[in-house]
Formats: C-alpha cells, sequence, structure tokens
C-alpha cells in the first residue's frame, strides 16, 4: 500500500480524515503531533521561543525521517506550511500520493474562528490573515498535489471513495 500525504490550509480536515484513513488500514501519522512529541511543548511555544524558521527546520527534518525510514502504508498529515520549501515538497514527492484537501475560504473561516493553538492566525483580523495566507500558498498546494480533492459539503466516505477512483 503506498503512502498517502494530506496537505492543504490549516482547518481543511486534514487530521481528522488522515485519523479516519488510520481506520481504513493505513498507519497515520501527524508532522505537527511528531514536533511536539519530539520538543515536549506546543507549536505555539516553539514559535514563540525559537521562531518559524526553527518550526520549518523541524518539519524538514520529520519528513526526511519518514522518507528515509521507507515505511510504507503510511497516511500523513502535514502541517498547512510544511509544503512551502521546495525541499519539502520535493520529500513529500518521494513519500507517496500527495492530496491536497481543498476548502472554501468560508469553511476555513469558520473552523478557525476562535482558534487559539495556531500562531500565524494570532493578532489582527481572522478574515485578512487567511485570505492573505491562502492567496500565497493556494498555488503551491495545487502544484504540489498528485490528486486535488475538493472537501466542501462531503462526507468522508465519499472523499475516501474519490481517492480510491483516483488512485487506480
Ligand atoms: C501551520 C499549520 C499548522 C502548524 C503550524 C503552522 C501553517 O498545522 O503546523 O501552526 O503554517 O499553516 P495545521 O495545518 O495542522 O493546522
Amino acid at each position: 500500500m503506498n503512502n498517502i500525504i494530506l496537505i492543504g490550509f490549516m482547518g481543511s480536515g486534514k487530521s481528522s480524515f488522515g485519523r479516519f484513513l488510520g481506520r481504513k488500514g493505513y498507519r497515520f501519522t501527524d508532522t505537527d503531533d511528531m514536533i511536539v512529541e519530539r520538543e515536549h511543548t506546543s507549536i505555539n511555544d516553539i514559535f514563540t521561543a525559537h521562531g518559524e524558521e526553527y518550526f520549518r527546520d523541524l518539519e524538514t527534518k520529520v519528513i526526511t525521517e519518514l522518507v528515509e525510514s521507507g515505511e510504507r502504508g503510511l497516511v500523513v498529515s502535514v502541517g498547512g506550511g510544511l509544503p512551502l520549501r521546495e525541499c519539502n515538497r520535493e520529500l513529500l514527492r518521494r513519500l507517496g500520493k500527495v492530496i491536497y484537501l481543498r476548502a472554501d475560504i468560508k469553511t476555513l473561516i469558520n473552523r478557525l474562528s476562535g482558534d487559539s493553538v495556531r500562531p500565524l492566525l494570532k493578532g489582527g483580523n481572522l478574515t485578512d490573515r487567511i485570505s492573505t495566507l491562502m492567496r500565497e500558498r493556494k498555488s503551491i498546494y495545487e502544484d504540489a498535489a498528485d490528486i486535488i480533492l475538493d472537501t466542501d459539503n462531503k462526507s468522508f466516505d465519499r472523499m475516501y471513495n474519490e481517492i480510491r477512483k483516483a488512485l487506480k
């Protein structure tokens, strides 16, 4: 079973859908969880103590290790900013099939309102923050993906069936 990598904006459902795929025979893993486990602290605290670049280096490190492990049958949910580095996109391609969980901006704003665990959404107007980041990232996600999966108003079962068809 080839690995599946889920990319997409914060709040696009990567971890929830990844856990769902974890019940379909894949082994679920999440790069944010791996980093938190290793650093023994939250992502907010990593950003505050060491800054974003340090966090991005940790992302590159964990994704490199996953590639080098040669493990198969993984479903990997990656942090929303991980595909921003070209070297990470190359690593994702080596790791498996990259699926972009695309969600409407209104859906993302709804899901992320009241969020307190994501450092990049702190301060200022949430809608503006999300719109700006999405503008910067949209084409990166699309270019990095083998499969673009529109997720709005779709059940996980339906998304799973669409992926299975696309992977055949
Ligand atoms: C980030 C997304 C977060 C987390 C960090 C930075 C981003 O992960 O890695 O807060 O740059 O988009 P999720 O996409 O799982 O929320």
